[in-house]
């Protein structure tokens, strides 16, 4: 079993229903830590080394969080830039994180057409996450397809927990070593990962 770790940030979690709703489905599961980083930095003020010693005992890495200006809130940013020291992270002799997996799960306000070079926001979610792929590779992990909940303020309820259930899924999926990792050269999402299984 793979144990995962969920870097959880969202400034208004009070305010949140797609995001709430998918931490519901996934926060009881064995082998998942969540670690809510608003919660637990609401001054940004970061352990480090507490970070840094979750990421060593963990396998696979999510960073979850609403896309917020085509890319994630202020504190995903700042976790990024403390705790994936040089030494660490990367470098020559930084290989804490080789080998592990990473993933982004995100839920946006645009559509999936808007997302597209002749849509609305000009670029696709596998472009605009470039920063969190090529992050991964620069530290040795693997990075998967992300998981994605589109258009967040025109879903229906039944639609939101359809997406929550797929979510626990998937997570379900990577903690027992479900997934082959050839599936996911073919995927945009990994929640299509779902429908193949189905
Ligand atoms: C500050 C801010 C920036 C946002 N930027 C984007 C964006 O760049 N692209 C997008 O599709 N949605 C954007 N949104 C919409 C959020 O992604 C959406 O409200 C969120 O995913 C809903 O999830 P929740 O119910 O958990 O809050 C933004 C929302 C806020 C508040």
């Amino acid at each position: 079993m793979k144990k995962i770790l969920i870097l959880f940030a969202h400034p208004a979690f009070q305010k949140s229903l797609i995001n709430k709703t998918l931490m519901e489905a996934v926060k009881d599961m064995d082998g998942i830590t969540i670690n809510n980083l608003y919660e637990k930095y609401p001054d940004f003020f970061m352990n480090i080394p507490v970070e840094q010693k979750l990421l060593t005992e963990h396998d696979i890495i999510i960073w979850h969080h609403p896309f917020y200006w085509y890319s994630a809130p202020a504190i995903i940013k700042e976790w990024m830039d403390l705790v994936l020291q040089h030494g660490f992270a990367y470098g020559t002799h930084g290989r804490a994180l080789e080998g592990k997996w990473a993933m982004s799960c995100i839920t946006t306000g645009g559509s999936k057409e808007v997302y597209r070079a002749e849509g609305k926001n000009r670029f696709t979610i596998n472009q605009f996450l470039a920063p969190f792929k090529q992050s991964a590779n620069l530290c040795r992990m693997k990075y998967l397809p992300p998981f994605v909940v589109h258009g967040s303020h025109t879903l229906k309820r039944d639609h939101v927990q359809k997406y929550a259930d797929d979510y626990r899924s998937v997570i379900q999926m990577l903690r027992d070593n479900k997934i082959n990792s050839e599936q996911f050269n073919s995927i945009e999402y990994i929640n299509e990962i779902i429908k193949q299984d189905a």
